[in-house]
């Protein structure tokens, strides 16, 4: 086993998304959870049915409340007593997402006490000192944006970089590491292919358009944080899992191909030169072709159905420092695992196959895990948990659970090794 110790500053922490956590949002989603709840449960019958734990989540599936988010997790009020957690939790890093539509409610028209809400936020998480990881956009937008014909539209990144140049202005100077937009590959295959998500389209011509609106909406992003506030570091976050054939079929090497080339890279090939760092969520082993039953690889799953190989992060690492050269965080990281049978395995894993990544030589300077939270699972709503923290919704109390108590340990023990081979030097 390699003994490479973490690198000096290494950031550890949790993620979050504003619409996933806080509560009280009124965005896109929101609306089309409210349309669209009733009807949730059919697709996820069809998609979870077959699960070993289905017996157990069915009854809640059945229910529509269970696909909206509604309060959230009410992190929006009670954020001071989350950071706590993350701190006693001897995390130094906490992600989180700014809505949008919070801080603009109607086009042009700027709402200065949301903005000050994240201030007084951003202060808070500062004065413990967390640093702060800042998404701009995580999958929700202003109905008014979308009633306008959201990223499908060229014309509309000028909304998406006006937003960002307010954030800049009024919030820069809090900010250190931010990512524009959260897997916008992810988006457009939910949103614009699978049309699981809203808006609910399936149409490829409409979701190349929409990929190349969000690249150029990137580049635009950056260009204007680096004016406003050039000590920002300005990245990527995308999905980024890792690729295996279960069969050695020409069906199957095409699929990997296409998938490698379109889902997973193309938006990263494209913005290399408006990106400071990658972020990298890793959260299953997809196997190719998924179609037709081929592929029964026996990985455990976890309450989702997804494959559970969270060592295979190592070669991912190195895969992506070998294309982009950039310095590389983990951003997201996981797994829906509601009785905590698996989460501090995976998190064990995972922390040996970083070290592997590092004895690469791979620059990686973060870790975030998620979530802090349990939190909504967008489509799947409050079915799957992935917090190091279970909150019950009735009471929104807090617990910490098992596999986070020891995480927080380990993070402990980790930041002492990397402070006493500082010293040793
Ligand atoms: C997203 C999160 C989501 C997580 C688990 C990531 O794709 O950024 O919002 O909850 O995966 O599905």
């Amino acid at each position: 086993m390699t003994k490479t110790n973490f690198p000096k500053g290494f950031l550890w922490g949790a993620s979050t998304a504003s619409h996933q956590v806080e509560g009280g949002t009124e965005t896109d989603w929101d609306r089309w959870e409210r349309a669209h709840a009733s009807k949730s449960y059919r697709t996820t019958k069809l998609l979870l049915g077959r699960l070993k734990n289905w017996p157990e989540i069915r009854d809640q599936a059945q229910i529509p409340e269970t696909y909206i988010a509604g309060r959230g997790v009410d992190h929006y009020n009670r954020y001071a007593e989350d950071f706590k957690i993350v701190t006693q939790l001897h995390m130094n890093t906490f992600r989180f997402s700014i809505e949008w539509a919070r801080i603009e409610p109607r086009a042009g028209e700027w709402d200065m006490a949301e903005i000050e809400h994240y201030r007084t936020y951003l202060t808070t998480l500062r004065a413990q000192g967390t640093e702060a990881f800042v998404s701009l956009w995580h999958f929700t937008s202003p109905t008014w944006f979308m009633d306008r014909g959201g990223f499908a539209k060229q014309a509309n990144v000028a909304l998406f970089t006006r937003y960002v140049e307010k954030i800049a202005e009024e919030l820069g100077d809090l900010l250190t590491f931010v990512n524009p937009m959260n897997e916008p590959n992810t988006y457009v295959l939910m949103s614009y292919l699978a049309g699981l998500w809203p808006p609910q389209r399936h149409n490829l011509f409409t979701a190349v358009r929409v990929y190349k609106n969000l690249i150029a909406a990137h580049a635009a992003a950056y260009r204007v944080l680096k004016s406003h506030t050039p000590h920002i570091q300005v990245g990527t976050v995308t999905a980024l899992n890792v690729d295996k054939l279960a069969s050695r079929s020409v069906a199957a090497r095409f699929t990997q191909w296409v998938w490698q080339r379109v889902a997973k890279y193309w938006f990263l090939d494209n913005v290399r030169a408006t990106s400071d760092f990658v972020g990298v969520n890793f959260y299953m082993t997809n196997y190719y072709p998924w179609y037709g039953g081929v592929s029964t690889p026996k990985q455990p799953k976890n309450d989702l159905g997804w494959y559970m190989e969270p060592g295979a992060i190592d070669k991912l690492l190195v895969e992506v420092y070998d294309r982009y050269k950039q310095p590389v965080y983990i951003t997201e990281n996981g797994v829906a695992d509601n009785h905590d049978q698996y989460r501090q395995w995976w998190i064990e894993q995972t922390i040996i196959a970083m070290r592997g990544a590092l004895d690469q030589g791979v620059d990686l300077r973060g870790y975030l895990h998620w979530s802090l939270l349990d939190n909504f699972e967008w489509a799947f709503g409050w079915l799957a948990e992935f917090g190091l923290v279970h909150v019950d919704r009735a009471t929104m109390q807090r617990t910490i659970r098992p596999s986070a108590q020891w995480f927080g340990d380990e993070i402990a023990r980790l930041r002492a090794e990397e402070t006493s081979a500082k010293s040793q030097k």
